[in-house]
């Protein structure tokens, strides 16, 4: 397969090579400044292999001067081209002395030095992950190249107070002019991605830290003065996640300080960079006026994925690339079980399995496919995917199950140990896993290297006359872009048979001994199919599988509606009562959209479990109120051909409006008696009934307009942004006459507030109406909208194109268009936002003809316009292929 015109070329996993040079020391010195910054580097550098020429990564640099051992080299000693820096006649050891100028203020990428904010007020930061550090001077920018880094930042003083580099602070002072600087020193060696610096006029809150091995640790988060008064919640969230780690994982902080900063100009969630991690304001300023409940989790969540990146990314860092995961997967299932271990552990799977669906199955299930640890690429910023990061924690989950907390925690510090200070690959983690438990793990390795989402059907046999039950569990997978054969995986299949009392039955399997029967285990299906029978089982029992959600697999199992809904009503595992939920829903939506009225028994039994949950006060009203919330769209049609986005949305939504209308009485006896709340209360608890009510209150106006009073009173009362937002969301979905009155409202009372302005642009964008493409369009030139900003284009074009099927999917063509014509301007100012944009076209084979050929046409047009990146060049491409 050959790269669309654009595309950067190939590489494979198989070519790996150890660098030929290496990098022991690193010295840098700073002149700060938007227009024009200099940055002087000084390298010790190391040959390995004797006969490899010198060659740097350099990008967007003006080179001002190279000396090689304090010789200045002359113009014929080295080449520069786009993107390398040869000196074919270096012999090592040498010291590389460069001196290059960049500009900031025109960086719109967000990759290397870029000024956040205007040129006035901002600041200067940096975002190196996962090849910036080449925009910042020429270097061996791989992740396998660790050194240990002196870094000084030189600035003028008044407009850029604050200056940060990682590590620990090692002296500062005037420089006369008016300019100052600071040096640090950063003892663990590191690859170039984790460097950062920061500089400019911040406020700051400050709090001390002791570790359990004594350490004291200045905890400081950083934010321009309009905001530092919300990063108490964030502050809070730091010192509980340095506390978890060390008592779940046994993890320590390592240095003297840890400083955080918030960016309103970030294209991902979060960074990582040693000592220095680095902010999308969106996931780290919150109070109840300004962010919802999700946004404190959020929170929660993101200020512990960075933090615990310490240990699984950053001391232990990954050896390529291709080895993405090995540092995603992991951090990811760590921050999973933080947020369970201090919050919801039931909602939060809830939510994590809701997000496979959507993004990572949908994403497995087209030309993008690729395996968790890809075996090529060509743009890496391209494989920051729902596969690398969800379906890669899903992967050490099941690990974590088979395993066992002990097991884990075992191969977890081994691997640690082993590797503390290396650059490591997903042989190395599943080596120091199976070595900790005397165990082989190496056909784990197939999960990390076969793309596609696997089949689990499983199927029951009760024998009254032997007294046991057979389950026949199989397994397949579909061929993905590449890999039109598929191995049998190892899938964990954690289950538990009911009797018809609702009791748990001891799983004793045939030849075992009776006193070990468990009352949940799990089973290991290892290849095509296997049967496994249980002895002692007197009646037909209702299996719960894959407890927990197991194994990221799409299950089809022949259970019975009225055992599913046996299930949903009674299952002890939280996760599995929605999940048996969903599996009626599921049967519900085939029926509507294949035209059918929904089977009325089976409608009947659905909404009782659902009805039982609201009414229940011992169910988690968390867990009730996402029973109340059906799958979206896109997992409805997850496994479909030829889908029609419009049918889709009719049929979800009578089955939607058809509990709403059954539930109504039981809602809105429910939705009264949650009615008294502490508004300004984000403790679990409460964040949970909050979100039930808010759940009734939607379900209600759905149910019918009647109830507008509800939510227009709920709008006008609201004291915190959760309860002000659903109100919001509540009378859009309803067109009540108020809603337009009630969004101009809105806006003008958060006017300034860009997170929460994108709340309200998020709002309008996924609004199921084919007219949100209208919305949009106009919205498009609000003021408060700026395409240069990442937050303000995934609110409202990237939230239109990846979250409104309804909408974008318009049978007239206006919403591909739309998004298409916003891809191609962005893709001049921040090419990786707008390639992952254009995933959103990347499932287009799945549609019916008359929308295939029509998001067909639009990704031939744009991959048709001249000079695109190689980042939008990449996604178009592998999505035509
Ligand atoms: N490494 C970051 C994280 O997941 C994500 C990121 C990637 C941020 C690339 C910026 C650039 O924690
Ligand atoms: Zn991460």
């Amino acid at each position: 397969m050959s790269e669309p015109a654009g595309a950067k070329p190939t590489r494979f996993l198989r070519d790996y090579r150890a660098p030929a040079w290496r990098i022991d020391d690193v010295e840098l010195v700073f002149d700060l400044d938007a227009a024009a910054t200099i940055v002087q580097a000084r390298l010790s550098l190391r040959q390995d292999d004797a006969a490899a020429p010198l060659e740097l990564d350099a990008e967007a640099l003006e080179l001002l001067e190279l000396r090689i051992d304090g010789r200045v080299l002359g113009a014929d000693e080295f080449s520069l081209a786009a993107d390398r820096l040869v000196v074919p006649g270096a012999r090592g050891p040498l010291v590389l002395e460069s001196r290059v100028r960049i500009a900031p203020e025109r960086n719109t990428a967000l990759q290397g030095l870029y000024l956040s904010g205007t040129r006035e007020q901002g600041f200067l930061l940096t975002q190196c992950e996962a090849e910036g550090f080449r925009r910042i001077t020429p270097f061996l920018d791989r992740s396998d190249v660790l050194a240990r880094y002196r870094v000084t930042l030189r600035a003028d003083r008044a407009r850029y107070p604050v200056l940060l580099a990682n590590g620990n602070a090692d002296g500062a002072g005037e420089l006369g002019d008016g300019r100052h600087w600071a040096r640090f020193v950063d003892p663990h060696p590191k690859p170039s991605y984790l460097f950062a610096l920061v500089a400019g006029r911040l406020e700051s809150i400050e709090r001390t830290f002791v570790t359990a091995e004594g350490r004291r640790v200045r905890l400081v988060i950083h934010a321009e003065a309009d905001a530092i008064g919300r990063c108490g919640w964030a502050m809070q969230c730091l010192e509980q996640a340095m506390r978890w780690d060390e008592e779940r994982f046994g993890r320590c902080y390592d240095l003297d300080a840890f400083h955080v900063v918030a960016t309103h100009d970030f294209t991902m969630g979060a960074m990582e960079n040693k000592g220095l991690n680095i902010f999308n304001a969106k996931y780290l300023l919150a109070d109840p006026a300004s962010a919802t409940d999700d946004d404190h989790r959020h929170v929660l969540a993101v200020v512990g994925h960075e933090y615990f990146h310490n240990w699984s990314g950053n001391r232990v860092t990954c050896r390529d690339w291709f080895q993405l995961c090995l540092k995603e997967g992991l951090t990811v299932y760590r921050e999973q079980e933080f947020e369970s271990d201090l919050a919801s552990r039931t909602l939060r799977r809830i939510e994590d399995v809701r997000l496979l669906w959507r993004a990572q199955f949908s994403e497995d299930a087209g030309p993008l496919a690729h395996p968790v640890r890809p075996d090529r690429y060509s743009e890496i910023n391209n494989f920051y995917t729902a596969t690398v990061y969800e379906k890669g924690a899903e992967i050490v989950r099941m690990l974590g199950v088979v395993l066992g907390r002990d097991g884990f925690r075992r191969g977890l510090d081994l691997y640690f140990a082993r590797h503390d200070g290396h650059a490591a690959t997903i042989e190395d983690f599943l080596a120091a896993l199976g070595d900790a438990n005397g165990v082989d793990l190496s056909p784990w390795l197939a999960w990390y290297e076969q793309a596609g989402t696997p089949e689990l059907r499983a199927s029951g046999r009760h024998d009254a006359r032997r007294r046991c039950y057979e389950l026949t569990l199989e397994q397949h997978t579909a061929p993905t872009p590449g890999q039109p054969h598929k191995r049998a995986l190892p899938i964990p299949v954690a289950i538990a048979l009911f009797d018809a009392a609702g009791r748990a039955l001891p799983l004793r399997l045939d030849g075992e001994d009776a006193d070990t029967a468990a009352h949940e285990r799990v089973l290991l299906l290892d290849r095509d199919a296997a049967t496994f029978r249980f002895a002692d089982i007197d009646e037909e029992p209702t299996p719960s599988l894959l407890r927990g959600f197991s194994a990221p697999v799409r299950l089809v199992q022949d259970t019975p509606p009225p055992a599913l809904a046996a299930l949903a009503r009674h299952d002890s595992d939280g996760f599995n009562r929605w999940f048996a939920g969903d599996a009626l829903v599921r049967r519900l939506f085939a029926q509507a959209l294949a035209g059918s009225e929904p089977d009325a028994a089976l409608f009947a039994a659905w909404t009782a479990c659902v009805g039982s949950a609201l009414d229940d006060p011992g169910v988690d009203p968390a867990l009730a109120a996402e029973m109340l919330t059906i799958a979206d769209a896109t997992s409805l049609a997850d496994g479909l051909a030829d889908i029609d986005p419009e049918a889709v949305h009719q049929a979800r939504a009578r089955i939607e409006t058809g509990l709403a209308v059954a539930l109504a009485s039981k809602l809105v006896r429910r939705h009264a008696a949650l009615g008294d709340l502490d508004d300004l209360a984000v403790d679990p608890a409460t964040q949970a009934r909050r979100r039930l009510r808010n759940a009734c209150l939607a379900a209600l106006c759905r149910a019918d307009a009647a109830h507008a009073p509800l939510a227009r009173a709920q709008y006008a009362r609201a004291r915190n942004l959760t309860d002000r937002l659903a109100a919001l969301g509540a009378l859009l979905g309803m067109r009540d006459t108020e809603a337009d009155a009630a969004l101009a409202d809105f806006a003008e009372r958060h006017a300034g507030d860009a997170l929460v302005l994108d709340k309200w642009f998020s709002l309008q964008a996924t609004e199921a109406d084919p007219r949100a493409c209208e919305r949009v369009a106009a919205l498009l030139v609000h003021p408060a909208f700026r395409w240069s900003n990442p937050n303000n284009v995934y609110a409202l074009p990237g939230a239109f194109a990846l979250r409104n099927p309804r909408a974008f999917h318009r049978v007239d063509g206006d919403g591909y268009r739309l998004v298409a014509d916003a891809i191609l301007r962005l893709d001049a100012l921040t090419p990786q936002v707008a390639a992952r944009l254009a995933t959103a076209f990347g499932a287009w084979r799945r549609y019916e003809p008359l929308r295939r050929a029509l998001m067909r046409r639009e990704l031939e047009r744009m991959l048709g316009r001249e000079r695109l990146s190689p980042d939008l060049a990449d996604i178009l491409g592998r999505s035509l292929a």
